[in-house]
């Protein structure tokens, strides 16, 4: 090649890569510290990100780098799990015990993960112990880029509500509490973003909007085990996205958001001017706790109605909202888990889990998947299958596919299955218990197709909705009911399938899938990052080969 032609080819090369860009990098420093916090009225030890209860929000935008570097100044080991981004190839940064070694207290760790055309609200959280119950969370919102539009018009503004049942006490009683075979017991109150309303006239309003203008509302349930209903006196709501897909734009009154659970809604300020209040209450519960928060027309002429609109009762009303739920099939905006977006339903499927929940007190209190409660290595499920010794870590499959008939004979082992890269998989959540369930996966979205009373049985598999399922991260499953969800494991990793119930999770209700790529490929997934931290078996091991491109 001659020199003139190599020199016009480089700067060619060159001229691509500016024209092109890298995607951009978004860089925070968080600093998790204990302090002290009175949500309820009552000091109490918070986990504080920079001083903020709730943390500070990740405003991005579709594949941009988000770089977070982590400064634990806590007494105790720490993780953040990024809830319901998929981070493609990359389980290194999902942040639970199965993946990470814990930051350890006086360190700092830096989390580098891409987001992808997930756009949607999310949120953060602490993953270890029981750290969620005293704050360390927050909001993450993934934006479109703005040549992809999305299926609804620009909104005046956009307002979180981060919502969550609370308890007074500190995250450390309520772990020994668990430890000590007590239940975490029923929570003191709700909070929305942090705080709730008094009602007495002395609220500061949380929210103003200008009359006539519609506004995006990010609503997520961050609590430890409550499924809330939000609703907003005399407005009605439009659903416009879940957890990641924009979704067929229903009018609600009011929606029921399971733990763990992300909407967006659109609300317009077309009623009288004056105050509302915004209700975020508990569902399928003995007790009835109420945050509530102010929302101001800016001509606002007069105070909120005390008298707050009733929550909906039982919970076939939640059944019904669900399957209310649909995938906008036509929407423009980009699409999370393009593969097999369209027909999931024509898919063939090869492997059907089903997974029922039980909950033993014979070795204190214990959560169980199939009958194993999970229990987390010291050295992280993921390196040990790294670096080949996952032998000496945990055992493969030690749950069949079947929940075993009696479910109440727990064993207390790391719960670790494995699947088949690329495999279309059915998952059947059974719950044959009395309280409401609810699910995620990480490093996924997945079809949530059915959820029905009673017993799972293959003729149910014609009232599946083949057709728009919602694609997100995290189902409910009612009591004696089940839930179907459908997926294709094409994301290489180890993911933890767990419930977001603090206490249920905490104690063993959860398990990791193994997505491992047959080539130790780097198209399928990434190298042990560099900056990784090691702990346990593999601390000192020499570093396995590299995966080949
Ligand atoms: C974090 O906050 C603590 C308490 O305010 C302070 O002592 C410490 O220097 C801070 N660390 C960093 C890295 O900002
Ligand atoms: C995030 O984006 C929203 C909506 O554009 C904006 O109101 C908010 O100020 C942004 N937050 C930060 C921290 O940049
Ligand atoms: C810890 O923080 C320092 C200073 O910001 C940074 O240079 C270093 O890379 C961080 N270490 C890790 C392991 O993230
Ligand atoms: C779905 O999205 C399209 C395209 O943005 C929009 O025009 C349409 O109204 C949406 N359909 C429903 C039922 O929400
Ligand atoms: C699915 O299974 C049916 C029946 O076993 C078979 O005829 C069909 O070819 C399969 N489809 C695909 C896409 O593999
Ligand atoms: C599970 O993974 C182990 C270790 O890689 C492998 O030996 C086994 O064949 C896998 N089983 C399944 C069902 O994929």
């Amino acid at each position: 090649m001659g020199g003139k032609r190599k020199l016009w080819l480089s700067m060619l090369c060159l001229l691509a890569a500016a024209v092109q860009g890298e995607d951009p990098y978004l860089y925070y420093t968080w600093n998790v510290t204990y302090g002290t916090i009175s949500p309820l009225g009552v000091p109490q030890q918070g986990i504080l990100i920079n001083g903020q209860f709730p943390g500070p929000e990740i405003n991005s935008t579709s594949n941009n780098n988000i770089v977070v570097n982590v400064f634990n100044n806590l007494d105790e080991p720490f993780l953040f799990t990024w809830h319901g981004i998929q981070h493609r190839k990359n389980s290194w940064q999902d942040g639970t015990p199965g993946t990470s070694c814990p930051i350890a207290p006086g360190t700092n760790y830096t989390y580098h993960f891409q987001v992808k055309d997930q756009i949607g609200t999310f949120f953060y959280y602490p993953s270890l112990g029981v750290h969620r119950a005293a704050g360390g969370f927050g909001g993450l919102r993934v934006f479109s880029r703005l040549l992809i539009p999305v299926p609804y018009a620009d909104p005046e503004d956009e307002y979180w509500v981060l919502m969550g049942d609370w308890y007074t006490k500190s995250h450390n009683i309520l772990r020994k509490f668990l430890d000590t075979g007590r239940s975490l017991g029923s929570p003191q109150g709700v909070l929305i973003n942090g705080k709730t309303a008094k009602g007495d006239g002395s609220d500061e309003p949380l929210y103003t909007m200008i009359p006539g203008k519609t506004y995006k509302y990010r609503i997520c349930n961050v609590g430890l085990k409550d499924a809330l209903n939000f609703r907003i006196q005399g407005h009605s709501i439009k659903l416009v996205e879940t957890e990641g897909s924009h979704v067929v734009q229903n009018v609600y009154d009011s929606l029921d958001v399971h733990v763990g659970q992300c909407f967006t809604v659109l609300v317009t300020a077309d009623k009288d001017p004056k105050d509302y209040y915004m209700v975020a209450s508990t569902r399928f519960t003995k007790y009835d706790l109420t945050a509530k928060a102010l929302i101001r027309y800016t001509n606002s002429a007069g105070p909120a109605s005390p008298e707050l609109p009733p929550s909906p009762v039982g919970w076939a009303w939640s059944l019904n909202q669900f399957r209310s739920f649909r995938w906008n099939l036509t929407a423009s905006a980009a699409r999370p888990n393009p593969q097999g977006s369209y027909h999931y339903g024509q898919i063939n499927i090869t492997r059907t889990i089903k997974l029922a929940n039980s909950v033993s007190r014979v070795q204190g209190l214990r959560y169980a998947i199939n009958a194993v409660s999970h229990v987390d290595p010291e050295t992280p499920l993921k390196l040990a299958e790294y670096y080949g010794v996952a032998d000496k870590v945990f055992n493969y499959n030690t749950i069949s596919d079947e929940p075993p008939f009696d479910l109440n004979s727990i064993t207390k082992v790391p719960n670790v299955i494995n699947a088949t890269f690329r495999d279309f998989i059915e998952i059947i959540f059974e719950n044959h218990g009395k309280t409401v369930q609810s699910y995620n996966l990480d490093g996924y979205s997945f079809f949530a197709v059915a959820i029905e009373p009673g017993r799972w049985s293959p003729e149910k598999r014609k009232n599946y909705n083949l057709l728009d399922a919602v694609s997100r991260h995290t189902i409910q499953v009612f009591p004696k009911s089940w839930a179907a969800i459908m997926l294709t494991f094409d994301n290489a990793g180890m993911w933890n399938l767990r419930s977001e119930h603090a206490e249920n999770r905490y104690l063993g209700q959860q398990l990791y899938v193994s997505v491992l790529s047959p080539g130790r490929s780097l198209r399928d997934e990434y190298n042990l990052p560099d900056t990784q931290l090691l702990c346990g078996i593999v601390k000192d091991m020499p570093k396995p080969p590299p995966y080949s491109s």
